[in-house]
């Protein structure tokens, strides 16, 4: 094994990257439950890429066989049901783990200073992410999937001047169709998850470069021992990929438990609709995307028309992603932690957390005056969040936060 080893490491640096990167890279040794999602973000790319690769050898995309082939794929094809299951019940828990994970970047203001570069490529990764599943979702080709992508694609109709040569442009004809379908498929399958693994990579560079942030939010690396190794650190492997596994193990429990006794989750991650093949002459009655994405929906749907256009709605939608890659210099707070920041901040992010979480629901509900107020309402609180950020978080008096980690 000596021998292989060093053959190997005359040609390749499987040693030095396995120690640089695992066995000597030392990571705070507070990581909590918030620690967990950034593995199992890991794990659910792989979920949704080997799942993915199994579908695609049955799906065929294509119109008048796409709806059919996903029924094949539940009925006749061998374990097929269970694939598709673990691929669209994945995809809602993918964002789940995100949400969860960027909840914990702003617990712990894991994107100040100096990892705002892991944060912005974060954000990068989110909006990907969100394309490639809203692609998804219109592959099955169900009345949702027809009529979801008909109301989101037509939003660029609506761009001043360019707008319809743009919408053609995208769908490759006039309307939502074969061509839509073929497209979404080649980028949904290659392209974007293509880019999704190139940006968790530099994702991970960027954050082996400065290292984990910690639930203190101190920096390990400015207390180090005589042999240069931080005194707050331990190696990650065996340590954390051990805890990491666990974590992974106790969340495939959960995972499963949906995948198996509730694979649609009441509308939730399947919406009824879509078990009903795509009809161009029929609107459903409600047209709703899924759950990750009816917060930035709700925005769009606060936002009045000007002169019969939608567009200033889409442009607070756009506001509404972009403003989020801000905030590491949006945040003026000498310290990191929620645990040392003044109590103003905890207040403000409870309110955030509420307006976002009900952004999501009212995207999911029907038009109504109340829910039209409502969703402006909460537009405004989710603004404010970032827009008064610079002021709120230099009031307000923050704890002394200790030299060395306190668990
Ligand atoms: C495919 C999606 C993603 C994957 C696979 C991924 C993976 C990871 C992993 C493995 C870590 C280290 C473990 C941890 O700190 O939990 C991490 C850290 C981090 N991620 Fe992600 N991530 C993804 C998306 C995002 C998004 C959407 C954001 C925010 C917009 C984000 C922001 C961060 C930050 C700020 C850190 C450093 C946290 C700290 O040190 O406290 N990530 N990510």
């Amino acid at each position: 094994m000596k021998n292989k080893q060093s053959w190997i490491d005359q040609r390749f640096p499987l040693t030095k990257v396995w120690n640089e990167h695992l066995a000597e890279y030392y990571t705070p040794r507070n990581f909590n439950f918030w620690y967990f999602f950034g593995s199992l973000a890991l794990l659910m790319l792989v979920m949704q890429l080997v799942t993915g690769i199994f579908l695609t050898m049955h799906f065929k995309p294509d119109s008048a066989n796409a709806f059919a082939s996903v029924e094949y794929i539940m009925r006749d094809v061998e374990w097929g049901w269970l694939v598709r299951y673990l691929h669209s019940v994945g995809a809602s828990a993918f964002f789940v783990v995100i949400y969860l994970h960027m909840y914990r970047g702003l617990l712990y203001g894991s994107y100040k200073g100096p990892r705002e570069l892991i944060w912005v490529l974060g954000m990068l990764l989110y909006i990907v992410l969100m394309a490639e599943a809203f692609m998804g979702y219109v592959l099955p080709w169900g009345q949702m999937s027809y009529w979801g992508a008909q109301v989101i694609i037509s939003l660029f109709g609506s761009v001043p001047v360019i707008g319809p040569d743009l919408l053609v442009w995208i769908l490759g004809d006039y309307a939502v169709g074969d061509a839509a379908l073929n497209r979404f498929f080649s980028l949904h399958v290659i392209a974007l998850p293509l880019i999704l693994v190139v940006l968790v990579f530099l994702h991970i560079v960027a954050l082996h470069t400065v290292g984990s942030n910690n639930p203190d939010g101190i920096e390990i690396k400015k207390n180090k021992d005589k042999d240069g190794i931080p005194k707050d650190g331990i190696p990650f492997h065996p340590y954390f990929t051990v805890k990491d596994t666990m974590g992974a193990v106790a969340f495939l429990w959960i995972f499963c438990a949906v995948v198996f006794y509730a694979p649609g989750l009441n509308g939730y991650f399947l919406e009824h609709a879509n078990f009903i093949e795509a009809n161009p002459l029929q609107t459903p009655e409600h047209i709703a995307p899924l759950w990750y994405l009816t917060p930035f929906y709700s925005v769009l749907r606060a936002v009045p028309p000007m002169f019969g256009s939608q567009f200033p709605g889409v442009l607070a939608m756009g506001a509404s992603l972009l403003i989020l890659f801000f905030l590491p210099w949006l945040d003026r707070s000498p310290v990191k932690s929620i645990r040392y920041r003044s109590p103003i901040y905890k207040w403000v992010l409870g309110v955030f957390v509420v307006s976002f979480v009900m952004l999501g629901w009212l995207g999911m509900q029907s038009v109504t005056p109340l829910n039209v107020f409502l969703a402006r309402v909460f537009t405004v609180l989710y603004f404010a969040f970032f827009i008064l950020m610079p002021w709120y978080t230099s009031i307000g008096k923050t704890k002394e936060v200790p030299e060395r980690l306190t668990e």
